[in-house]
């Protein structure tokens, strides 16, 4: 699909909804008949880290490759950096660097000469500094021993430093990363995640798919969850964490009795794992059960009430574990 001639105003922020990404009733049904995305309403701050999170098979490529201008929407519309995609992907794509599933890569070249090839591929790219970029996004994925190894003999969480530091090559206004962090040992996974808010400290809004609760929770300013390709639910992560109530916890090794009294003192689901017994808040002064706990003689160790987490929110929002659909 060529771009037309015709001038596509460009909006103001306003009606792009102030948004890097906005989508209108975004919806992909593929030629087997699946619908993978389902009416999808999303809109992205600028600045913010968006974790888009979804179990497996909930959506989230298909909707990363329709923002990317890979797929066509069967229907409603999707905005990138104001502008329509996939009709303005040559004018908006620039713009963007993009980590996209199973990264593609030249198996018998170096990491650093895929590099090199990549950035030589894209006509906004300077080939006078070339190499220094390269060398520097190589740096930033802690890739540099490695450059000159071959790509096929990258074990796949260097594939996926290396993909990352394709989307890193320039200077981007917007990051879309599907799955950053998928195949990554627990230090890569660190590492890519304070990269990921020094990426966000200098301004660039960072958009990454995981169906990893936690790691959003620890890097991302706002998310969107999805559940069987429909938008559950989306805002700042502190309000959808907040959106579950936390539970009470008790730690003491006197658990049975201090279960018997959480119960009594009308605290729902009551569940005792090792030392901590936990249940739902109670409506009354949580002064009143701690001193109904002291009263019955058990030892309080811990008396508190946990977060809730991103977790319990989505357990809360689906009715369900977070689990994949069939
Ligand atoms: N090319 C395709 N043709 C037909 N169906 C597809 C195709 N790609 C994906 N699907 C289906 O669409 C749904 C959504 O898939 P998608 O890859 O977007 O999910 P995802 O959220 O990215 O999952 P994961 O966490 O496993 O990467 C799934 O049911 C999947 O089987
Ligand atoms: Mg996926």
């Amino acid at each position: 699909m060529g771009e037309t001639s015709v001038i596509e105003p460009e909006p103001s922020g306003a009606e792009a909804g102030d948004g890097v990404i906005v989508t209108r009733a975004l919806t992909k049904r593929y030629r087997g008949g699946q619908l993978a995305v389902d009416g999808l309403d999303l809109v992205v701050p600028a600045g913010s880290v968006f974790g888009f999170l979804g179990p497996n098979g909930s959506g989230k490529t298909t909707t990363i490759r329709m923002l990317m201008g890979l797929i066509e929407p069967t229907s409603g519309t999707a905005r990138v950096l104001g502008r329509p995609m996939p009709r303005a992907a040559r004018a908006v794509l620039p713009g963007v660097g993009a980590l996209i599933e199973g990264p593609a890569l030249y198996g018998f070249l170096s990491g650093r000469d895929n590099l090199l090839r990549y950035d030589a591929a894209d006509p906004t790219a300077d080939p006078r500094t070339r190499r220094a970029r390269v060398a520097g996004a190589l740096e930033r994925v802690g890739l540099s021993a490695a450059a000159g190894k071959k790509a096929k003999a990258y074990s796949l969480g260097m594939k996926q430093r290396l993909g990352l530091a394709a989307a890193l090559l320039q200077p981007r206004r917007l990051l879309v990363l599907d799955e950053p962090t998928n195949g990554l040992d627990p230090q890569g996974m660190r590492e890519i995640r304070a990269l990921i808010r020094e990426l966000a400290s200098d301004g660039t809004t960072v958009f990454l798919s995981s169906h990893l609760l936690d790691e959003i929770e620890q890097v991302c300013t706002h998310a969107a969850v999805m559940a069987r390709g429909r938008l559950i639910t989306q805002g700042p992560v502190a309000e959808l964490a907040a959106g579950a109530r936390g539970r009470l916890v008790v730690t003491t090794p006197d658990t049975a009795e201090a279960a018997r009294v959480l119960k009594e003192q009308g605290v729902g689901d009551v569940v005792v794992e090792g030392e901590r017994v936990s249940g739902e808040v109670p409506e009354r002064d949580l002064a009143e059960v701690n001193a109904a706990l002291v009263r019955a003689a058990v030892r309080v160790r811990g008396f508190g009430v946990e977060r809730a987490s991103l977790e319990d929110a989505f357990v809360a929002l689906t009715g369900e574990g977070f689990d994949v659909a069939g």
